[in-house]
């Protein structure tokens, strides 16, 4: 995938899109990787993390799998579509045995965490199953597999968060970059394989996390997106700190709000967001540093999943409707201008057409610029899988998600027509699309903007005001303020 990965890839859409990595210099490695992510942002960071231990070993990238020596496929468990789409991809890439017999498949990311060596009996041409935790050791098992032998490594760990490896950016547009600030989840929501597949929650040190983004900086990126599945949780202890990493002594504890300060003091040129919150874990504190520095968009990703109490609380998500509702208040009274989306599953176990209602009531309430909206999918070992019957037939389901689609957009229009007239700071991302002659960049609300280069000497990475003209379902057209 992409031009930009819209800060969370969970969308069902973007679950079949992948991306291979640029090109490095042949001559300086002896063997060629290919490696293709699906799921979640924090998967395709990871797999920069993976590209990075790999540059170390002797492999260098490559875009055609047909001519690597290593192809690896980075995956997500958390529908069922997701694996099944992985699934298929993994009929495809299999033919690199066909150009090349020694060449190795190794599964990685969340499908080879859930179903570990059992994915070998299934998918006999898979060599190696490498879980979220275990990338430091894919030397060994590269070599493992390379005498013949099946390889995996599922080990989950408690304190892994790769905080000492600089990830090599793949197909970045070298504008905005991930920053994986913590691994794992500690959360029981029912629905959820999240907790199974990547272990408990850790925090990554946060001097390596400034480190990182002031070198995204130095390198010319202006935007960074710090990353966590629950990012409002991060919690950083200095004892558990090492001396080599610059921590020391005497020094506090880091929450997230103290961590958003430290990145967006790095450089005001530099933009920060984060992805995902769990409403639970906002703070007002980290929503007065939002409004302390024009550099921290205004933008919240607050997945609500359901509007109704009784819903929620099957979910185990820990928060009411009203509870929810008042958040989401509390979050336009301190930054009136901040831009809100959601995820949103339907036909949950027991959903009845008024909790259905429920949800549909609390998306008008919160007024969304846009929202993942996913129909429930068992997945096995989860709470619900257990204790409840997946008793909402796919059609319902389906026609649910069908009404929460459509009145997501018509809120997504309504928020757009509300910018007309309205000028914004735009970074600038790249081309658009559709012509070379417009530029593609999105406001502090995440909202993407569209606008003519004129004759302006503007490029990538760069600001600029722009006063909304126009604007689609998806979309706002714009025209530079001189
Ligand atoms: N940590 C994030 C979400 C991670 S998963 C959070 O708590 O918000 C991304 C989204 O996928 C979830 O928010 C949920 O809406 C959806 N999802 C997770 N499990 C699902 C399932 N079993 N069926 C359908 N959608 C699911
Ligand atoms: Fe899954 Fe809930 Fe954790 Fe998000 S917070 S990853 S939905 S268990
Ligand atoms: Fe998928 Fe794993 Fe992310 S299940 S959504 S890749 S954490």
């Amino acid at each position: 995938m992409l031009e930009r990965m819209n800060h969370t890839m969970h969308e069902e859409s973007k679950q079949g899109e992948a991306y291979a990595p640029f090109v490095n210099d042949p001559t300086a490695y002896n063997k060629k990787f290919y490696i293709e992510s699906y799921g979640c942002a924090m998967n395709f960071a990871d797999s920069e993390i993976v590209a990075s231990i790999l540059n170390e070993n002797g492999f260098g990238a490559t875009r055609n799998f047909e001519e690597a020596d290593l192809v690896l496929i980075n995956t997500c468990s958390i529908r069922e579509k997701a694996e099944q789409t992985v699934r298929k991809r993994l009929t495809e890439l299999r033919k690199v045995k066909k150009y090349n017999s020694g060449a190795l498949i190794g599964v990685l990311g969340c499908m080879a965490e859930r179903l570990k060596a059992q994915f070998l009996e299934e998918e006999k041409l898979v060599d190696m199953v490498v879980g979220p935790d275990a990338y430091r050791s894919l030397p060994a098992l590269i070599s493992e597999a390379e005498t013949g032998q099946k390889a995996v490594n599922v080990l989950l760990s408690r304190d892994e968060t790769y905080a000492d490896i600089s990830p090599i950016r793949l197909d970045s547009n070298g504008v905005s970059g991930f920053v994986s600030i913590m691994r794992g989840c500690n959360n029981m929501c029912s629905f959820c394989v999240v907790p199974f597949t990547r272990g408990r929650e850790r925090s990554r040190d946060p001097h390596s996390i400034v480190k990182e983004c002031a070198d995204l900086f130095n390198n010319g990126y202006r935007e960074v997106t710090l990353l966590g599945q629950n990012v409002d949780s991060y919690y950083w202890v200095p004892e558990h700190n090492s001396p080599s990493t610059g921590g020391g002594r005497g020094e506090a504890a880091v929450t997230f709000a103290n961590l958003l300060e430290m990145v967006a003091l790095v450089n005001p040129l530099l933009r920060v967001r984060f992805s995902t919150s769990h409403p639970k874990d906002i703070t007002d504190d980290v929503l007065f540093t939002m409004a302390k520095h024009e550099n921290i968009c205004k933008y919240i990703h607050l997945p609500v999943q359901s509007g109704s109490t009784r819903v929620l609380q099957l979910m185990n998500r820990t928060y009411t409707r009203e509870w929810y509702m008042a958040k989401v208040d509390r979050i336009m009274e301190i930054m009136p201008d901040c831009g809100l989306s959601s995820d949103i599953i339907t036909g949950f176990c027991t959903e009845t057409e008024e909790d259905h209602q429920d949800t549909m009531s609390i998306m008008e309430h919160s007024k969304y610029d846009m929202s993942y909206m996913f129909f429930y999918s068992e997945r096995p070992g989860t709470l619900a899988a257990r204790r409840y019957k997946d008793d909402i037939p796919e059609d319902v389901k389906k026609r649910r998600l069908d009404e929460v689609v459509k009145l997501q957009n018509a809120l997504s229009h309504k928020s757009n027509l509300k910018d007309l007239g309205k000028t914004f700071k735009v970074l600038i991302e790249g081309n658009s699309k559709r012509s070379d002659k417009d530029w593609m960049g999105r406001t502090s609300q995440n909202k993407v903007i569209v606008f003519p280069k004129e004759q302006y000497e503007l490029n990538k990475g760069h600001y600029v005001m722009v006063k909304v003209t126009d604007c689609t379902v998806a979309t706002l057209i714009g025209k530079i303020e001189p």
